[in-house]
């Protein structure tokens, strides 16, 4: 609570800071309402972020048509990620419908999808109720491409999913594609890298992609975003993505404004556009920062390689390594949305719901060091920058370590052991009076420690009571983070 304070303290602070110039020439009065708007938009926001800073975990799914094609075209396997099929195929626009009429996912049970988000421990579920190739998996009457109107199916698979998922508890949101809509006339389109692909050289390829962008933006993104915050109950998360630059800050705030209008305790996600209207910000795919990181962040990352489903995407990640990311971001600071590409029947491929189960009951033992748990106060465990050698950005390399990572509670501090060590473990600078010391996985064991002058080091009596990742609680005197 005081950590939040001092964070929302110093956000207003900064953006007092940017009010500056313009306070001089306002009068006191104005100067006294934009401090004031500015608090109260900054409350507004942390207390509409406070579930999602706890949750820590989530689950992304990217299921629509494509689903089907599978990464295959004509007999011809594309490279690369299976939702942007119909982009890499040029796929004509009534080539592309064709799929929806052949869409009938009758093995979809939203029940068994939820149940696997229970299960692998995630707290929250954002699903792609609109992705770039312009087909709405939910019916929409703002466009008649959506799987009630256009597929056999004719179920609104959405509507089953957010009732599975309020049964649980888990919070339900949509991924929309704003800006990109490959099947809207007017919607955008990547450029691509023309340069080097020929390919790619012509961002449109079907006449009926031609339009403006504004009217597409009007008659479709808004009308559609109006009836996913809508129709289904509380949504936690509308993830806007790939803005491009159509998606300026006056489109972005007028999008903004409508989920809020509607659902004032939905999230907007970090790739809305525009500048700040975004709740959190969202790293790049799959990408997790080498140090811990300020503000309120997430990694939305994949299983394979792609992330709507590929038939010949068998480069599985291990549960272990999920396991060591999902530590690794929120010792950082960060939450981890992690992808699920269902088959064009509606299953999630079994090796996916198999590592989610080995990621769940991980936490089921050591979810106490996750959810709501704050990042490392100490810093060096991450890794460090290589003195010699240059990664691609010109930037010294960095070369992470995996031995152990940290995250905290008041009062507590857990260290998740990976690479399980030979002798004592140090840490180092560690100067709260450590009370107690225990594995969460064998409470019963003890876990002696010896506080110095350098720090605290933790003697860790063998074998690992955990095969991925023994945490080990260790009570200290004092909030860390508070008194860092
Ligand atoms: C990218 C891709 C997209 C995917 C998303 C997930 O921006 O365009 O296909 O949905 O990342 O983070």
């Amino acid at each position: 609570m005081e950590l939040k304070k001092t964070l929302i303290a110093a956000a207003v602070l900064a953006t007092l800071a940017t009010l500056g110039p313009a306070a001089e020439r306002m009068g006191k009065t104005d100067v006294r309402v934009q401090r004031h708007e500015a608090v109260a938009s900054l409350h507004e926001r942390e207390s509409r972020i406070a579930w999602w800073r706890e949750s820590k975990f989530g689950m992304f799914i990217h299921w629509g048509i494509y689903s089907l094609p599978a990464g295959e075209w004509n007999g011809r396997s594309y490279p690369g990620i299976g939702e942007w099929i119909m982009y890499k195929a040029r796929i004509p626009l009534a080539d592309y419908e064709q799929l929806a009429r052949q869409f009938n996912p009758v093995k979809f049970d939203a029940e068994a999808w939820a149940q696997l988000a229970q299960d692998a421990g995630m707290k929250y579920l954002v699903i792609t109720s609109k992705h770039h190739d312009g087909f709405a998996m939910f019916g929409s009457k703002a466009d008649a491409f959506n799987i009630v109107d256009a597929t056999p199916f004719r179920r609104d698979p959405m509507k089953e999913l957010a009732t599975a998922c309020a049964k649980r508890g888990i919070r339900f949101g949509f991924y929309y594609s704003q800006a990109q809509d490959w099947h809207s006339p007017g919607g955008a389109i990547w450029e691509g890298p023309h340069e080097t692909d020929p390919v790619w050289k012509q961002p449109q390829w079907d006449p009926r992609q031609e339009g403006s962008f504004e009217t597409y933006f009007n008659s479709k993104a808004i009308p559609q975003v109006r009836e996913i915050l809508s129709n289904y109950g509380p949504i936690s998360i509308v993830w806007f993505d790939t803005p491009l630059d159509v998606m300026n800050a006056e489109r972005a705030a007028r999008l903004e404004k409508v989920v809020h209008e509607l659902q004032p305790g939905c999230l907007v996600s970090g790739r809305l556009g525009g500048t700040s209207q975004s709740d959190y910000d969202s790293e790049g795919d799959n990408v997790i920062p080498d140090l811990a990181r300020a503000g309120a962040w997430e990694t939305p990352a994949t299983l394979n390689d792609t992330w709507g489903f590929k038939k010949d995407d068998h480069n599985w990640k291990k549960p272990e390594d999920l396991t060591f990311k999902l530590v690794d971001i929120v010792s950082k600071g960060g939450n981890y949305l992690l992808n699920v590409g269902p088959d064009g029947d509606g299953v999630i491929p079994q090796p996916s719901q198999d590592m989610l189960r080995v990621v769940g009951r991980w936490l089921k033992v050591n979810g106490e060091a996750i959810y709501g748990a704050g990042r490392s106060p100490f810093g060096e465990e991450f890794g460090a920058f290589s003195k010699t050698q240059k990664g691609d950005d010109g930037k010294p390399l960095f070369k992470p370590s995996m031995a152990w990572r940290c995250t905290t509670k008041p009062g507590r501090i857990y260290i998740h052991v990976f690479q399980w060590p030979a002798g004592p473990l140090a840490l180092p600078g560690l100067k709260h009076k450590v009370l107690k010391a225990a594995f969460l996985a064998d409470p019963e064991r003890t876990v002696s420690f010896k506080q110095t002058a350098s720090g605290v080091v933790v003697s860790l009596p063998g074998p690992a009571p955990d095969p991925i990742a023994s945490v080990v609680r260790i009570d200290i005197s004092n909030d860390i983070l508070k008194s860092k």
